[in-house]
């Protein structure tokens, strides 16, 4: 399966009982395997989690750390691109260029890469002194 149809499927489990917006990310790892997530609400509205999140907390329990594909897919007018908190967590396991797909349900499709979506990103490094 590739990394747009298991976006596509996860997608169609997503739990979106207040937004009734779907998304469903799908993670290309280092090793060449795919983790999947899709956003899952709460009735408190804040305990909700993006799609993103799903796919990496995945990636991470199977043991890898590494992102080098990304696809994000949602039932909206335009690619939806991560949030902003997403492009922290993927930035956190991907390099500059590492590239996210957006698409939507209807076919359109547009790419950026991790450094185009998180200019100037705090990462690791910043905490090190000296
Ligand atoms: N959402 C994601 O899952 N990923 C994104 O990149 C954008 C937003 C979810 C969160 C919430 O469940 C719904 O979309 C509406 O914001």
């Amino acid at each position: 399966m590739d990394l747009l149809e298991a976006a596509k499927r996860v997608r169609e489990n997503a739990h979106a009982p207040y937004s009734g917006f779907k998304v469903g990310a799908a993670i290309r790892a280092a090793s060449g395997r795919i983790y999947a997530g899709c956003n899952v609400e709460n009735a408190s509205y804040p305990e909700g989690s993006c799609a993103e999140a799903g796919a990496i907390a995945a990636m991470v329990a199977a043991g890898e750390t590494r992102i080098a594909e990304a696809v994000v897919i949602a039932d909206s007018p335009q690619p939806v691109s991560p949030c902003g908190g997403c492009r922290q967590r993927l930035a956190e396991f991907a390099g500059p260029q590492m590239r996210v797909t957006m698409v939507t349900l209807d076919g359109q499709r547009r790419t950026a890469t991790m450094e185009e979506l998180l200019p100037f990103a705090f990462g690791q490094d910043h905490m090190k002194r000296g």
